[in-house]
């Protein structure tokens, strides 16, 4: 495993880290906690020292399981969470009051109510789970931040910028008081390059690539006639045969470009790391198999030029998270 500093924090956090969304139980069906568990325990036997979790996956239940298996790691684990808006809308929308989505009080005891799950003494990085920057000069977030610091509760802060959004959060990382953001990154989502990761190198924050797989439609499994069970996220995601059909056509020209033999999640990740701003790539693997082909890429480092020149063709503008 290969070690990246995240942002101006102490911490050096493995560059593949375990995004715990899928181990919620609630939003991914068809896993096992016992299946997450052998995952979670195979990645932190194999160097992964960063785990991107949060209260809303499954309500406080990824969590649980992410506690469970950092205090019995026995080497030090830095855990990532994320405080749900208090009004449950996501993404955040503009022109509401931060009062209905992160008021003072409420932020304190999210956090408080994550280290119960966790069972944990600190949060290393708390962050908010949406963000706008219409929000930079209100004073809930600032203040507590700040308590939530100062007691000892939470080591670090930062935000999960809006979807195919990543310029939503620029106004709050020129602020200067937080230490990381996380973002949509991936080979069909470039725009985060344009400023983001930018100002995240001049300004030393963490970037935490989320969703480098595209919720799966870059692991190359996404057919036409792909299911997912009533009430799994993907279900909706990937819902109607449109989408389906656009990511197939999406996903064959990308094979076409790459050739015979590239791994189309193996390059995807790479995709990530090839960036000197990301800090780590958190990709959801709730099987051991994908933890164990995934931490393998993290010596293999960033994509050939030539690669990355090829990608650049495959930037696609979308968002099916509306
Ligand atoms: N708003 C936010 O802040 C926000 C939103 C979304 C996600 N996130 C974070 O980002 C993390 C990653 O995103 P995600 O989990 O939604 O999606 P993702 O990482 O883009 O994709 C996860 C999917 O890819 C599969 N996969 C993983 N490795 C693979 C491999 N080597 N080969 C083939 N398939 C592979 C997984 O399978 P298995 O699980 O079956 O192994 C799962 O179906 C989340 O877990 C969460 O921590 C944050």
């Amino acid at each position: 495993m290969q070690f990246r500093k995240l942002g101006r924090t102490n911490f050096e956090v493995g560059d593949i880290g375990y995004g715990a969304w899928g181990i919620g139980g609630t939003q991914w069906l068809g896993g096992t906690d016992d299946e997450s568990l052998l995952a979670l325990h195979r990645a932190i036997e194999l160097g992964v020292n960063l785990i991107d979790t949060a209260l809303a996956y499954g309500d406080g239940h990824s969590e649980r399981l992410v506690g469970e298996v950092v205090r019995a790691a026995g080497r030090r684990i830095y855990v990532a969470t994320k405080a749900p808006p208090k009004n449950r809308i996501w993404p955040a929308k503009s022109g509401t009051p931060i009062a209905d989505v992160f008021p003072y009080d409420y932020l304190i005891s999210s956090a408080e109510e994550s280290l119960r799950n966790l069972r944990l003494e600190t949060i290393d990085l708390l962050q908010l789970h949406v963000w706008t920057d219409e929000w930079v000069e209100c004073d809930e977030w600032r203040r507590a931040f700040e308590d939530l610091k100062r007691s000892g509760k939470v080591q670090y802060v930062g935000v999960s910028a809006t979807e195919h959004d990543p310029d939503s959060a620029l106004a709050i990382m020129r602020t200067g008081l937080i230490d990381s953001v996380q973002a949509i990154y991936h080979i069909f989502a470039h725009t985060p390059e344009a400023r983001l990761l930018p100002l995240a190198r001049e300004m030393n924050i963490g970037i935490l690539a989320r969703v480098p797989l595209d919720e799966g439609a870059l692991s190359g499994a996404v057919t036409e006639s792909t299911t997912f069970p009533d009430g799994d996220f993907r279900a909706y995601y990937f819902r109607g045969a449109d989408r389906k059909k656009q990511v197939v056509e999406h996903v064959d020209a990308l094979r076409r470009d790459l050739g015979e033999g590239a791994s189309l999640p193996d390059t995807a990740l790479r995709f990530c790391l090839s960036h000197p701003a990301v800090s780590s790539v958190i990709p959801g693997m709730r099987s051991r198999r994908h933890v164990e082909s995934n931490v393998a890429l993290s010596d293999l480092g960033a994509l050939p030029p030539g690669t990355l020149a090829t990608l650049r063709r495959h930037a696609w503008d979308r968002n099916f998270y509306n």
